[in-house]
């Protein structure tokens, strides 16, 4: 029960990892406040999560979540513990990517993420904690990742800067960089079908050391551990969970 009376707001907490962290704290005894896009899969999370409060908030969107923010200081006066996790995903090689794609996923993965600290942790206090969802794809080339990469390694660096801006303030900030992770994100690729995402896995699969995709919840475990006051030496740092595949390959 690490997170007994804690708040805890999880940026894109509707499925997949963010579903399952959310979850995780909410069992650890946190109060839950979860946002996503999609009305039908925040009431279900809310559903499953006791006490969990839902928001409909797109992080592109900045004065919607400063209004998420507002409306978590309203109801408990601060957030303790802070998981951006909002991500999409956007396969192109050079010369498929289209600027509005561009712009998409770094509105979302990158500028989103950033706006959505600031606006956040104007509500956080000493003992405070921030975790933020990367990517291997931050830690080594891929083809056709060009766009997705770009914006986690921009994320990457940022949020180091962040966390040394926030050391006065002993708020902590650390980063989960998943590997290939079961979830629905791998469905949502533009222009890939069923047999495209299968093809997909089986060749991640073939390339991590452990011969098998990640689970949400292994994520989930790693970032609990990040905000957790058994992480309380650590900060600025970017934990891998990716079954070996950039240490190890
Ligand atoms: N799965 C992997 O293999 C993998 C690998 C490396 C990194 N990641 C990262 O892990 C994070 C979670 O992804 P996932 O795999 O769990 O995928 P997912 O199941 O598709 O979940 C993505 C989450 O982000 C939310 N989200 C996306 N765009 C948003 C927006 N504009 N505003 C608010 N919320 C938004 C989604 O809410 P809605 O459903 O309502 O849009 C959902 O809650 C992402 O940052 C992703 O880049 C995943």
């Amino acid at each position: 029960m690490r997170f007994t009376d804690k708040i805890v707001l999880v940026l894109g907490g509707n499925s997949g990892i963010g579903l399952a962290a959310a979850q995780a704290f909410a069992a650890e005894g946190a109060t839950v406040h979860l946002t996503g896009r999609n009305r039908a899969t925040i009431d279900e999370a809310v559903a499953s999560i006791p006490g969990a409060t839902g928001h409909m908030s797109d992080i592109a969107d900045i004065p919607a979540t400063e209004q998420v923010v507002r409306a978590v200081e309203q109801a408990h006066g601060r957030i303790d513990v802070l998981f951006i996790n909002a991500g999409v995903g956007g396969f192109a090689p050079l010369e498929g990517i289209t600027e509005a794609d561009w712009d998409h996923v770094h509105s979302i993965n990158l500028k989103g993420c950033v706006f959505a600290l600031q606006k956040a942790v104007r509500i956080m206090g000493e003992g405070g904690a921030i975790v933020v969802t990367g990517s291997i794809g931050a830690h080594g080339p891929l083809e056709g990742n060009g766009t997705y990469a770009a914006a986690k390694a921009g994320l990457a660096m940022a949020m180091k800067v962040f966390a040394k801006e926030l050391l006065p303030r002993k708020i902590r900030l650390n980063m989960v960089s998943p590997g290939p992770i079961d979830t629905p994100l791998l469905h949502r690729n533009p222009g890939m079908g069923p047999d495209d995402v299968a093809r997909l896995k089986d060749m991640m699969i073939a390339n991590i050391p452990m011969r098998r995709m990640g689970e949400s919840d292994e994520v989930a475990k790693a970032v609990l551990f990040l905000a957790s006051s058994d992480a309380s030496f650590i900060t600025g740092t970017d934990l891998l969970v990716d079954g070996g595949l950039i240490e190890l390959s």
